[in-house]
């Protein structure tokens, strides 16, 4: 029987953590799984409603660390985080994706001498600005075993001179949730609750630092926003972290003027799934969404200079436009009318049972092989 503790802290962990604990259930002769929450995030809409929509259980463990600098938030999930893998005395610790919760336990465990499995790994934009790429790439160095979702990754890795023996090329996990859920998300009515019903619509998150925390970035982006909404009605639920810099920036006039650009609360995964299907094209920073739009064959524009998920812009739906107003309008208007880019095929494991094939691996590891 193998003890694991499964590690979420924010938003893009729950969906990514929540198949492979109920893949864990199936197998309750083999593994004993706990959820512990770092509380990075611990809104309810970012938090709490995912637990619901992906029946993930409840936490075993709430660290409540919440919101502060990096530092603090980082060294505050593992003074809180230790004392609890060394009461639970786990054979496992699983870190998923690339927040600070995850190089933050994974570190915890590894100078404890406790196995650390890290799930997602090998992504890499090669943007060492942003705080994500930091948390990825010290996160594989540390892990003991590294489940990447696509050749690429794994090609990162050896690169970086990783073993080949630590790598195991599984798929991306998120998927897992997608397939799961898709339909029950399908048949909710979320689109006439915002008066979408029938109607072309296009999708648009936005919370990276680099976007929406600089007031002249984040104008550049409502520049085009202004442009496209007049086309193309923009269904925009806003993060926390962007609501209190439009706030900040003085920008809530400007955002509230754009016509047709309808700010809404976060959304919980379902009815986010619900609208991201539906949709004639979706707008981003986030790295979750470049993937699931390839997955659902839907247009995606990425507001960012780099992707560390590639093979969505190879094989996928995922174009990088950057932050330029001119090149976003431009092509969100070549999407709209009918030249958006098409899924030329899915990504290889991309098929709803990487959780299985994570699972398999865990059983099997060989700790001589690292
Ligand atoms: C974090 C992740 C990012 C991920 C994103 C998804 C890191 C370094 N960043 O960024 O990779 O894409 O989550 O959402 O780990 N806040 C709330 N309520 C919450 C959570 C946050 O109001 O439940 C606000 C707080 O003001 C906080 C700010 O959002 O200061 C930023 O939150 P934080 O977790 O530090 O980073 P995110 O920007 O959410």
């Amino acid at each position: 029987m193998l003890k694991v503790i499964n590690v979420v802290g924010a938003r893009p962990n729950f969906m990514k953590v929540a198949p492979i604990v109920a893949a864990m259930k199936r197998r309750p002769a083999k593994f004993l799984p706990l959820v512990v929450h770092t509380g990075q995030h611990y809104d309810s809409a970012m938090s709490d409603s995912f637990f619901r929509d992906l029946e993930l259980p409840e936490p075993d463990t709430h660290l409540g660390v919440g919101s502060s600098s990096h530092a603090a938030q980082t060294a505050a999930v593992m003074e809180r985080f230790e004392p609890v893998v060394l009461r639970e005395k786990p054979d496992w610790v699983l870190v998923v994706g690339d927040v600070n919760s995850t190089i933050a336990c994974a570190l915890v465990c590894v100078k404890l001498g406790v196995k650390v499995a890290h799930v997602e790994a090998g992504l890499r934009s090669r943007d060492r600005t942003m705080p994500e790429e930091i948390n990825r790439l010290l996160t594989d160095q540390i892990a003991d075993l590294l489940f990447t979702p696509s050749q690429d990754a794994d090609e990162n890795l050896l690169a970086e001179g990783i073993p080949r023996g630590r790598i195991r090329l599984v798929g991306n996990v998120m998927i897992d949730s997608l397939q799961k859920n898709l339909q029950t998300a399908r048949a909710r009515n979320t689109r006439e609750q915002f008066g979408l019903s029938g109607v072309k619509y296009a999708l648009l998150t936005l919370h990276r630092p680099s976007n929406v925390d600089l007031r002249e970035s984040f104008e550049r982006i409502l520049d085009a926003l202004e442009v496209i909404a007049a086309k193309l009605p923009i269904l925009f639920p806003v993060h926390p972290r962007t609501r209190k810099t439009i706030a900040e920036l003085g920008l809530s006039a400007r955002v509230e003027s754009i016509r047709d650009l309808l700010t809404v609360d976060p959304l919980g995964y379902l009815s986010f799934l619900n609208l991201m299907s539906n949709a004639s094209l979706v707008l981003t920073d986030s790295g979750g969404i470049q993937e699931e739009t390839t997955a659902l064959g839907i247009p995606c524009l990425t507001l960012r200079e780099n992707t560390e998920r590639p093979i969505t812009v190879e094989m996928g739906t995922n174009v990088v436009v950057g932050t330029d107003p001119t090149k976003i309008i431009a092509t969100a208007m070549a999407a709209m009318n009918g030249s958006a880019k098409k899924l030329q095929y899915r990504p290889p494991l991309w098929d709803g049972k990487t959780s299985e094939r994570i699972l398999d691996a865990l059983e099997t590891f060989v700790p001589s092989s690292r």
